[in-house]
């Protein structure tokens, strides 16, 4: 359920045009005075709206917000979508509403995270006003080795969705970072509930969190080196506008959630074709024991149709890795 000022703005969006507080008032079944109030709000928020009598109001100029307006207006008829400020870990709330029953194809937005959680038990840099920290509730039927995939699936349907909202095809680091020139600039974390009593999975939790506007200063200094933003990579004097990719991610999430696992070759070609992993001398070492190992070196040659990495090394023997038991760094 989305609030007047919320559907308001969708409406001013999606219109482009001038539209009268009249017809404001009839389509939202609301009063005159409560399109006003609505205005005024959203010209608070930073919305340039202009009025000219007999015309209506016509939106002129809009900061870069994410919110149920703003997304409302790229996909309406999306259901399902709930939108924070801020809380701890998106995925932490939607596994407590996966657990609770929500439906499949749940999605949980926030604008900023006060505990976002990475990888490896890592946590992930979460500020407000900058980036895209999503979740994604998938109830899939199928075995579960299939079903470990779909972080893979995820990372190529990230990819898509940058893609089409800005233009550059970012890479994809195995297992599942994302790249615009060599920087990281989304990581996803994928987390699996099962059903005790048959042990099938009964729900995925995707978390996609994408660096979207932050300048090189706003990450610690010790991510510098190696995290950065879609707006810096591509050098845009402009902010980018988190909502159309958030509704272009969304979006591609139904797509890849309604093809999983049948459309496995196109996922798995798209992969391979994006996938800057192959081809480096990597290092690897197990996930579990990460800090304390000493890492065994190699070269990744490839993917296999379980997206595991292929590395050939130092001596000569080749292995498969999967993404639960191995951590790979470039050399
Ligand atoms: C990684 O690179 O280590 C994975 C980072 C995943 C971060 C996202 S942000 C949205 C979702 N909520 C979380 O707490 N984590 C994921």
């Amino acid at each position: 359920m989305i609030s007047t000022k919320e559907f308001v703005i969708s409406k001013l969006l999606r219109a482009g045009d001038y539209i009268s507080g009249e017809s404001l008032s009839t389509e939202l079944n609301i009063s005159r005075a409560a399109v006003n109030t609505a205005v005024k709000s959203l010209r608070n928020d930073g919305y340039d709206i202009k009025s000219v009598t007999n015309k209506g109001y016509k939106l002129m100029n809009r900061p870069d917000l994410l919110t149920s307006g703003e997304i409302n207006a790229i996909i309406p008829d999306r259901d399902n979508i709930i939108i924070l400020p801020e809380v701890d870990s998106t995925n932490k709330y939607l596994k407590d509403l996966a657990y609770n029953g929500a439906p499949s194809g749940t999605v949980v937005i926030s604008d900023c995270q006060t505990a976002g959680r990475g990888r490896l038990g890592r946590s992930f840099h979460s500020p407000s006003g900058s980036g895209i920290y999503l979740s994604y509730l998938m109830r899939p039927s199928a075995a579960p080795q299939l079903i470990s995939t779909i972080t893979c699936w995820s990372a190529v349907a990230v990819s898509n969705a940058i893609k089409a909202t800005f233009g550059p095809e970012p890479s994809i680091k195995w297992v599942n970072d994302i790249l615009i020139n060599d920087m990281k600039i989304c990581g996803i974390l994928t987390e699996m509930s099962l059903e005790s009593e048959i042990g099938a999975v009964s729900s995925v939790v995707i978390g996609i969190g994408i660096n979207v506007n932050e300048a090189p200063d706003d990450f610690p200094a010790e991510l510098r080196t190696i995290a950065s933003s879609i707006r810096h990579e591509i050098n845009s004097k402009e902010p980018l506008h988190r909502a159309s990719l958030a509704a272009a991610l969304i979006k591609e999430l139904d797509h890849m959630c309604s093809s999983f696992p049948d459309a496995r070759q196109v996922y798995i070609d798209s992969y391979r074709k994006n996938c800057s992993t192959v081809g480096l001398q990597v290092s690897v070492v197990s996930a579990h024991n990460h800090t304390s190992e000493i890492p065994r070196l190699g070269t990744a040659t490839g993917i296999g149709d379980d997206f595991s990495l292929k590395v050939r090394f130092e001596d000569g023997h080749e292995e498969n890795l999967s993404s639960g038991e191995v951590s790979v760094r470039r050399k």
